[in-house]
């Protein structure tokens, strides 16, 4: 979730884009950079590390005298990044703006191109040369080979090559007037002022200076001068806009208009989603993991798998266990890291030790890691987090890239950590050849699918679950029953209500409960069960059944068109039909909204709960 902002107009630009990328640190970033045009020269400064690193780099040009453009006051065009990295290391190199091959064009994205390998090669046999590893580089580079004097043009005619999800703004310095931007699914904003123009990754980058927007749709090009901006279709056919006035005050404007940061990260869970998958399944047929540097044929013959994470995390690694098992019938254990650690594990060599954690920073998850490679196993660490201990203590990574998340609760790393299981499930069936290909085919379609039906999902039942949560806000006790892979959903639900309302909960396998927990139901106990079609639906509705000859009230998740389910639960929140392995990722939706109405109901705030800290540091 890298942030962008540009600046075209009559001021000076450079502390206005530096102070626009203040704005949006809260995506999280471990670089930024800006360039200007400025005395007839493109002026670029980078730096990794926070914007603190990118000032003092900046003051240190201007000293060396190896630039004057950036600091002085004359340059009134400009765009700036934060970047996040996906495609790259963290390095100056690959923070951007990025240029072409005669450091006329720059460029800032926010954003995946998933064929930058193909273009790449391509680009290079013209003769292009890069300087960085990033995908965005591939941007300015195919902007020149576009260009014959019209720079409107020039990234029309990129943007008709380009793949993936992404927006970016590019410049040319003989157009020191003209801002151009692209959006491909990523959000791209133009601020109207006076005789200036701003254009961004959000509002925030600019709400200081002008609360007048245009919002730039999917597919569209704007380009942007001190005058005003005019965008088209990606036929180049003129779209007209009315422009919209921002009303949030700043506060909310960082929440990108909702009350919380949770309930923004709620409904950033589709793009999470798609920032995890996309590049890694570029077809129908298989999945790419080869930025992960796992050896296939060491997946190929891994004799087991162990899953070790904490909190959230370990319930993600438990909705993987299941895939695993069955796509790629390998057999998997899994075990809190904080339990793995203290007993005395027993890794082998062929053993592929994966730790979950959003973090890559929670002690437990790393000993327990460390623990597993010092027994010779291989370690691969799913993380949201470029740098952290995790990446440098593992074999390999797999990045969920689920963007920073603010509020403590997790919700969207989560969603993005059972993506990147499905994503190593179905690539280890595939390289064992446990699944048909027609079978691998239809689970990637699927997979694919799950951002449109995360927002179709959260769409239907927000309003249900608010009002389920108003009529069962002061209830001491729930209870969440759930068999198979309903049953970490429940488990996920269970820890998402006791962490943000304090209420007690209790999360267990439905075929348990007669084994004890049965006797703490009465009618005013609420029970949430998961019921999505599953091959064991029949078992949870008789375990429902049981629930409600005690009188307890019963709210069901189950899938759309499941009357059986709505016949017998008290109240129905339904999810999007997808293959019954791929529910989790929808099921957890309406638990979270409903364990956030309900803390709201109460006037809890969410965002930072008592006691609990985002991250656990290292011991
Ligand atoms: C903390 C957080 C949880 C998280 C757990 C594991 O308890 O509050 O939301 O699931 O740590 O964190 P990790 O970063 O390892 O996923």
């Amino acid at each position: 979730m890298c942030g962008i902002v540009g600046y075209v107009g009559d001021r000076p630009c450079r502390d206005l884009l530096i102070a626009g990328l203040e704005k949006l640190e809260y995506r999280g970033y471990d670089s930024a950079g800006v360039s200007v045009i400025s005395d007839g020269e493109i002026d670029s400064v980078r730096a990794v590390g926070n914007l603190a690193n990118l000032r003092a780099a900046l003051a240190e040009h201007v000293s060396g005298n190896g630039g004057v453009a950036v600091a002085a006051p004359p340059a009134t065009i400009g765009v700036a990044h934060t970047r996040w990295a996906t495609h790259g290391r963290v390095t100056e190199e690959n923070a951007h703006p990025h240029g072409d091959c005669e450091d006329k064009i720059h460029i800032v994205l926010n954003g995946i191109v998933e064929n930058h390998a193909e273009l790449r090669k391509e680009l290079q046999a013209e003769g292009h040369e890069f300087s960085s590893e990033t995908d965005a580089e591939i941007v300015s580079h195919l902007i020149e080979r576009h260009y014959h004097g019209d720079l409107a043009e020039a990234v029309r005619g990129a943007f008709g090559e380009l793949r993936g999800h992404y927006a970016f703004v590019a410049m040319h310095l003989d157009h020191g007037e003209t801002l151009v931007a692209a959006r491909k699914e990523c959000p791209l904003i133009v601020g109207l002022g006076g005789e200036e123009n701003f254009v961004a990754s959000a509002i925030p980058a600019f709400l200081a200076e002008t609360r007048r927007v245009l919002t730039i749709e999917n597919g569209e090009l704007v380009t942007v001068t001190p005058e005003g901006a005019t965008i088209t279709d990606a036929e180049g056919h003129p779209v007209s806009r009315q422009e919209d006035e921002v009303t949030w005050d700043e506060d909310a404007a960082e929440k990108g208009g909702y009350p919380t940061f949770m309930k923004k990260e709620i409904y950033e869970q589709a793009d999470a989603v798609a920032e995890t998958i996309t590049d890694r399944l570029p077809g129908l047929d298989g999945v790419d993991l080869s930025g992960v540097a796992l050896d296939d044929e060491f997946l190929r013959n891994a004799e087991r798998l162990m899953i070790v994470a904490c909190g959230t995390s370990y319930h993600a690694g438990l909705v993987g266990r299941y895939a695993i098992e069955q796509w790629a019938r390998v057999p998997v254990g899994m075990d809190i890291a904080s339990e793995y650690r203290y007993r005395e594990p027993v890794s082998r060599p062929n053993d592929l030790v994966v730790g979950i954690t959003q973090s890559g920073e929670t002690a437990d998850t790393l000993a327990a890691m460390r623990l597993a490679r010092d027994g010779g196993s291989k370690v691969l660490a799913i993380t949201n987090i470029m740098g952290s201990q995790a990446t440098r203590d593992a074999d390999a990574v797999l990045f969920t890239r689920a963007g920073l998340e603010i509020g403590v609760a997790a919700t969207k790393t989560f969603v993005s950590q059972v993506a990147a299981m499905y994503l190593l499930a179905l690539r280890i069936a595939e390289l064992r050849g446990t699944l048909p290909p027609e079978r691998i085919s239809e689970l990637i379609a699927e997979i694919k699918r799950l951002p449109s039906k995360i927002d179709e999902t959260l769409a239907n039942v927000d309003r249900r679950a608010a009002a389920i949560a108003r009529s069962h806000k002061d209830q001491r006790f729930f209870l969440y029953l759930g068999r198979h892979i309903g049953l970490p959903i429940c488990l996920e639900g269970a820890l998402k209500l006791k962490e943000i309302s304090y209420i007690p909960a209790d999360a267990y396998a439905a075929g348990e409960m007669k084994h004890g927990p049965i006797a703490l139901l009465d009618e005013d106990t609420p029970v949430v069960c998961v019921a999505t079609d599953s091959p064991v639906l029949d078992k949870v509705l008789s375990n429902v059944e049981e629930v409600r000859a005690r009188g307890a009230d019963v709210i069901a998740v189950a899938t759309e068109g499941s009357d059986r389910v709505a016949e017998v639960a008290d109240q129905t929140l339904f999810v999007p039909r997808s293959d019954w392995m791929l529910q989790p990722i929808l099921a957890i939706l309406p638990l979270q909204l409903l364990a956030y109405y309900i803390a709201r109901e109460n006037g809890l705030n969410v965002d930072q709960p008592r006691n609990l800290a985002k991250t656990v540091t290292v011991e």
